[in-house]
């Protein structure tokens, strides 16, 4: 198993897939974007491409880096170009049997010493691990969203995580896309999602109730803590299908009662409004 990590996979060209791949590239790594759906993988790559140009009328980059990191990605929809990569890292949809077949795939094409990483947010890294014949190169690598705004990266360790695994993955992260690292195990919600949760669903508790409004719940948290958006606008920006099955899998985990949905946020993922993707959820959206 390599330390000097420089070849990158990433499988999911989503708001994470396309993130993650776009870090990566901008510090450096030569980076193989996996998308099996091709109006998925087009969406990546054009979010990714308005990314970067938003990066350079920001001032985070130059034209120059810009050029050279659209020169470090590829996009295909095959698994077999990841045949090279040191490290995966998997961002598909959250779906355990989609995550589990995945990993039964990268396990077959990547190096015997490749690592495999997972986004995921909900579904415990132990499991995906032991669907491959590598578990001790299983970790998980939960970036937050914006990736390419967000500096901080949850490593996440389970039972069958080696040492030179988790070394290796915190190495990366914190050398080569210079984020922050924080250690979790592999429990629902590792750290921050432990902690974001509950006090989200406490938003949409406090609307559903009739308490308080959402623009008041938001300006609340705004304005009285600092906070750089409310939770509901939060939500709305993560999406309410996500957020909903981070506390359903924390609920199932803990049995504790305030990590379970509240009655609206089931309601409205029934209704279809997942937040800004859909173009509604608390707020509407262009
Ligand atoms: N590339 C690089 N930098 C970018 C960029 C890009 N594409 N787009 C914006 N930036 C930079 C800006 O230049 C700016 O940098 P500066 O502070 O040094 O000037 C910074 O990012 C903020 O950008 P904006 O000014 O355009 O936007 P806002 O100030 O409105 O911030 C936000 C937007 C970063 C989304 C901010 O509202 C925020 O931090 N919100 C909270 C996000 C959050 O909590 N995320 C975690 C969600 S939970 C999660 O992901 C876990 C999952 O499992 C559920």
């Amino acid at each position: 198993m390599t330390s000097d990590i420089r070849r990158v996979g990433v499988v999911g060209a989503g708001a994470m897939g396309a993130g993650i791949a776009e870090v990566c590239a901008v510090r450096g790594a030569d980076v193989v974007v996996v998308e099996v759906v091709p109006a998925a993988l087009e969406a990546g790559q054009s979010r990714i491409e308005a990314s970067l140009g938003t990066a350079v009328a920001r001032g985070k980059i130059s034209e120059g880096d810009r050029d050279a990191a659209l020169g470090r990605l590829r996009f295909s929809d095959s698994y077999d170009e990841l045949g090279d990569r040191q490290l995966v890292i998997e961002a598909v949809t959250e779906r355990e049997d989609v995550k589990l077949s995945v990993f039964q795939t990268l396990d077959k094409v990547v190096p015997a010493d490749g690592l495999l990483a997972s986004n995921t947010s909900s579904i415990p890294i132990t499991r995906l691990a032991v669907a491959t014949g590598r578990p001790d190169q299983v970790c998980g690598l939960h970036f937050f969203n914006p990736a390419p705004v967000m500096p901080l990266v949850e490593v996440v360790s389970t039972l069958l995580t080696s040492d030179a695994t988790r070394e290796a993955a915190t190495a990366f992260v914190a050398g080569t896309l210079g984020k922050s690292v924080v250690q979790a195990k592999d429990r629902a919600g590792f750290v921050v999602n432990a902690l974001l949760v509950p006090y989200m669903l406490s938003a949409v508790r406090m609307l559903e109730s009739g308490f308080a409004t959402k623009e008041d719940i938001d300006t609340g948290m705004v304005k009285g803590c600092g906070h750089p958006m409310g939770p509901l606008t939060l939500g709305d920006m993560v999406g309410l299908d996500i957020l909903y099955g981070a506390a359903l899998s924390m609920y199932e985990e803990f049995k504790e009662p305030l990590y379970a949905p509240p009655p609206l946020l089931s309601r409205m993922i029934e209704a279809g409004h997942l937040g800004r993707k859909t173009g509604r959820g608390f707020y509407t959206y262009e």
